[in-house]
């Protein structure tokens, strides 16, 4: 079931017109429903029902502190990649118990907050890494629960840029040096390895990647369980697609299940770190149409969301729907939706067909993930405003960006 529905001409957000939402709060404005949200989170529930398991919900697709506290009221773990994503869960009523701590360059500072507020499990992504989270475990007195990502160098079959299991990526550890890895950790008081993680990319449209990664999973799980190595969980990553446009990505019931068939023993839990899957779909970019320029044979809607609002489409070339706000009742032209930035990659998309009138609004569908999360101040452009819609309330989650924070923590020289 779908909450952005339009009802007679207009979009709608469950109960709430979408246009005088953007009336309210102006635009550019990042609009959330919270019944999907639950949806998504209870479909990950329900796929997992049975197993022992941990939903590790990805912080960087969308960290607001609304989105977070939702998701850890329904009991959700997270996938954190930084200090300060592990400090907004926390600030969200988050536990770091349920956290896994994910990244190719982790700072110590970062490793010993983390070990210090009792995170789950240490994703390690290189050998260095090692010595250096033993070092502070070593330090605070404690025994770093960790897992070694491997980069099992499987194709994700995504946009190059989001595909991140294969063996020319930044990402994970061989299997080859994965086992050496387990050995020294197995060795060093420090260290406790509980898992095996890894993530192979995102928008991930078919199953059969992530079966493959699983199964090089088990085949090391085994080798170390040879070993005299016990590992009590895999970490399977985040990665499951959405649909943008016309992609049939499977459920996470049909994406679990494809998962499990693999897994024989039932005592080794799976943990799960959706992040696109969880949001895109529940949030939508709604945007003002200030001109409609023609020049030639092109038409462009210009539009008051940039690449500073939403980088996806000028930074992978994503499609992203572009719909109308208010059904319009002339023709549907064909043009490019374009940003204010003054970059030429600044559109939100090209070649659509809507009808166009200034000051009516249009809607990014799929914007919930990667969208605020990747905003930027650009061309000194204000963050945008976030709600989230209850039913037929809603709720400010963040304001709108100030000039006075534009500037809030700059200094002239000698000042
Ligand atoms: N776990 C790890 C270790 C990750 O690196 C990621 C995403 C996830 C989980 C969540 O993946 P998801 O379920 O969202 O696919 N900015 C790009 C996506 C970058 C994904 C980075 N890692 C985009 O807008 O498409």
């Amino acid at each position: 079931m779908d909450h952005f529905n339009y009802q007679g001409k207009d979009l709608y957000a469950e109960g709430l017109k979408v246009s005088e939402l953007a009336q309210q709060f102006g635009t550019p404005l990042y609009i959330y429903s919270k019944a999907t949200l639950v949806r998504h989170m209870n479909a990950f529930k329900e796929a997992l029902k049975g197993r022992e398991s941990l939903v590790c919900y990805a912080v960087k697709a969308n960290s607001s502190l609304a989105i977070l506290n939702l998701m850890a009221s329904m009991g959700s773990g997270f996938d954190i990649v930084s200090e300060g994503e592990l400090r907004k869960v926390l600030k969200a009523g988050g536990d770091a118990k349920l956290c896994v701590f994910s990244g190719v360059g982790k700072r110590e500072s970062e490793i010993a907050f983390a070990l210090k507020q009792g995170i789950r499990c240490i994703n390690i992504e290189s050998v260095p890494e090692v010595a250096v989270i033993s070092k502070v475990a070593k330090d605070l007195g404690v025994v770093a629960n960790v897992a070694v990502r491997v980069n099992p160098n499987v194709d994700a079959k995504t946009h190059p840029s989001i595909s991140t299991g294969l063996k020319q990526n930044k990402f994970g550890i061989t299997f080859e040096l994965a086992k050496e890895v387990y050995k020294k950790i197995a060795q060093d008081p420090n260290l406790n390895a509980t898992g095996i993680d890894c993530h192979i990319g995102s928008q991930m449209t078919s199953g059969a990647p992530i079966v493959e990664a699983t199964e090089k999973l088990l085949e090391l799980y085994q080798t170390l369980k040879d070993l005299g190595i016990k590992i009590d969980h895999i970490d399977i990553g985040g990665g499951l697609g959405v649909t943008y446009g016309d992609e049939t990505p499977p459920s996470p019931y049909e994406y679990m299940q494809a998962v499990f068939s693999k897994i024989g023993d039932d005592s080794l839990a799976v943990y799960v770190e959706p992040g696109r899957a969880m949001v895109a779909n529940a949030g939508i970019l709604v945007t003002k149409e200030l001109y409609i320029k023609e020049q030639g044979e092109k038409r462009f809607c210009i539009v008051d969301a940039g690449m500073n609002d939403l980088i996806r489409p000028a930074l992978y070339n994503s499609w992203m729907n572009i719909i109308e706000v208010t059904k319009g009742e002339g023709q549907k032209v064909n043009c490019d939706v374009v940003g204010p930035v003054c970059e030429s990659d600044d559109f939100l998309g090209k070649d659509r067909k809507l009808c166009l009138k200034e000051h009516d609004y249009l809607a990014v569908r799929g914007a919930g993930a990667y969208g605020f999360s990747m905003a930027s101040n650009y061309n000194s452009r204000l963050l945008p405003c976030e709600v989230m819609v209850d039913g037929d309330k809603v709720f400010v989650i963040r304001d709108r960006q100030s000039y006075e924070d534009l500037w809030a923590h700059e200094h002239l020289l000698g000042v």
